[in-house]
């Protein structure tokens, strides 16, 4: 069945909120805290060991039951049934959206084309399994007979940008195997990897869902030659595997087919961590923590297929998001964790929002004639405290934020951990309260400020507050809490492509700049430039005058 095609601004929920929106403008949230003692027993959510406050946004009751009315209007629970069931959701091409069924338990049953494809799911997990145990061990040898010692995934975007942030982020419970990704078709990206490297005891992972990605293909290419320098062809099947739905293609790169980890169409690139795509994660930190890991998305996955709207963090999240960019006219959400752990979260996070949500036509296939995908950007704080927080605080563009925070360090230096949590709690205190004119008169009449200086400085040192955050706070990072939180941001991707009534899971708009990079790369080899528009045409021949 095919998903609802609602145009969310055709609900009476929207112009209920529009007219809403209109009361809610200029509300000040502290005066909402200082009138309603219980507001962050109202808007907070515990879940597992995740506590999620959303009271310091700029809401109250009548905003989040008008949000929960578009939710049903828009189909969001028949939806997410379909997106579970393997239902054809991502109709543009044709396909099922069921990276969820490569968490899901043993017992499960989802069918694909009829067929339960779960022990299809186990097999190839027990095929990581065995090899990350063989890899890890040591019992897999290079071809001199010397075990593993380092692994480079090859891969771009969701073959990619998943591996980096979770081994990233699960640094902590890594092995002894020295985990590499080489991504940009940059040749000098490859070469600094190559560099670190010794081939006989080198892994090579190469990740390419279709096996026809340029920059993929490119770099595999290089490391291959550089390889065989010191290597016999046939060693190639020895130490390089893939990972790919594309059989003939890996076979004719020279990879022996016990060693290509098979995937399906059903499984979108940039939510394919969870399949064979994680395979550097589970050789990065073990099959244990990786499956783990893979657990905690499952309980996340069951979660929001459970739980009500009211008390679904997902679709409470995917809400806000919602009511500050279409009402606020909020274009960009930033994502700041308490964690260096997590520093490549919001990357991550960009592909999956933005290659998703990032469409404008509407899935009646007429254009839309309202925002959808928002901006993600973000980095750990502290450290973006001291880069672009200021914009956040004082500039004049308004940015929700998610702050995510761990009530644990992974070390136990507490010293440190305090010192970092302090900051994550003022933040959104600070965020949300300002500092008034009358504040900042008190703390210049403290330091005796003369009253010609005082006057000057007053409206540079006055915040206005009222920025909205959402703060997540978990017990601990580890290999289970990490994988609810991806799953928590892809379900929200979801709900948002759902209301906003678009095709969240293909990506048109990636092909064009790929299409005329193969037909510029033919004018840079024969160095005849082809009619362009005048700029494109003085750029490259600049280039190729200056090459
Ligand atoms: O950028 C477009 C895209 O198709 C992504 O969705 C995908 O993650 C990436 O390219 C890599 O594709 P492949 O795994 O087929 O090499």
């Amino acid at each position: 069945m095919a998903l609802q095609n609602t145009n969310p601004t055709t609900t009476s929920a929207w112009q209920k909120l529009q007219k809403h929106f209109q009361e809610m403008n200029n509300a000040s949230m502290k005066e909402m805290f200082n009138a309603d003692k219980t507001r962050t027993s109202q808007f907070h959510l515990q879940w597992n060991d995740f506590l999620v406050d959303y009271s310091k946004n700029i809401i109250n009751q009548d905003t989040m039951s008008l949000l929960l009315e578009l939710a049903n209007e828009t189909g969001l629970k028949t939806s997410i049934t379909q997106y579970f069931d393997g239902d054809i959701i991502n109709q543009t091409e044709n396909r099922a959206v069921l990276h969820t069924a490569l968490r899901a338990k043993e017992t499960a049953v989802i069918k694909v084309d009829g067929e339960n494809v779960i022990p299809e799911v186990f097999e190839v997990k027990n095929k990581i399994k065995n090899f990350t145990n063989e890899v890890v061990s040591g019992a897999r040898k290079g071809y001199t007979g010397k075990p593993f010692t380092d692994i480079v995934n090859i891969g771009i975007g969701g073959s990619d940008l998943g591996p980096v942030m979770a081994v990233e982020a699960l640094q902590y419970y890594k092995n002894h195997l020295n985990v590499h990704f080489v991504s940009n078709v940059d040749g000098d990206h490859v070469n600094e990897v190559i560099k670190k490297l010794n081939p006989e005891t080198t892994l090579f992972v190469i990740v390419s869902k279709t096996f026809t990605t340029q920059e993929t293909l490119t770099n595999s290419e290089t490391i291959k030659e550089w390889f065989l320098k010191s290597a016999s062809q046939e060693d190639v099947a020895k130490h390089f595997v893939a990972v790919s739905t594309n059989l003939q293609k890996v076979t004719e790169f020279g990879i022996n087919p016990d060693n290509v980890f098979p995937m399906w169409d059903w499984v979108g690139g940039r939510f394919s961590l969870w399949s064979a795509v994680g395979l550097s994660i589970s050789l990065a930190v073990g099959f244990d923590n990786y499956n783990k890991l893979l657990a905690g998305a499952n309980e996340m996955d069951e979660h929001f297929k459970t739980a009500d709207f009211d008390k679904n963090v997902p679709v409470v999240l995917a809400l806000l998001s919602v009511w500050y960019n279409n009402f606020f006219g909020a274009e960009s959400e930033a994502l700041i964790p308490y964690t260096q752990y997590l520093q490549k979260l919001a990357p991550y996070l960009q592909q999956g929002t933005m290659e998703s949500n990032g469409k404008s036509v509407g899935r009646d296939g007429k254009p839309v004639d309202y925002q959808t995908g928002t901006i993600i950007w973000g980095e750990p704080g502290t450290n973006s405290q001291h880069a672009f927080f200021q914009l956040i605080h004082q500039g004049t563009k308004l940015i929700p934020t998610d702050f995510i925070g761990f009530v644990k360090p992974l070390y136990g230096n507490e010293d440190h951990h305090n010192k970092l949590m302090s900051n994550f709690f003022a933040q959104t205190e600070a965020l949300m309260n300002g500092k008034t004119k009358e504040q900042v008169q008190a703390e210049f009449d403290k330091q005796g400020l003369s009253a010609e200086k005082a006057k000057f400085l007053l409206p540079f040192k006055v915040f206005s507050g009222n920025k909205p955050t959402n703060t997540i706070l978990i017990e601990k990072l580890t290999p289970k809490s990490l994988g609810s939180l991806v799953a928590l941001y892809e379900h929200k991707i979801f709900v948002q492509g759902i209301i906003w009534n678009i095709f969240s899971y293909d990506q048109w708009g990636v092909e064009l700049g790929k299409q005329l990079a193969n037909s510029i790369l033919d004018e840079i080899h024969s160095k005849k430039v082809n009619a362009h528009d005048s700029s494109t045409e003085f750029l490259l021949n600049h280039f190729l005058k200056n090459k």
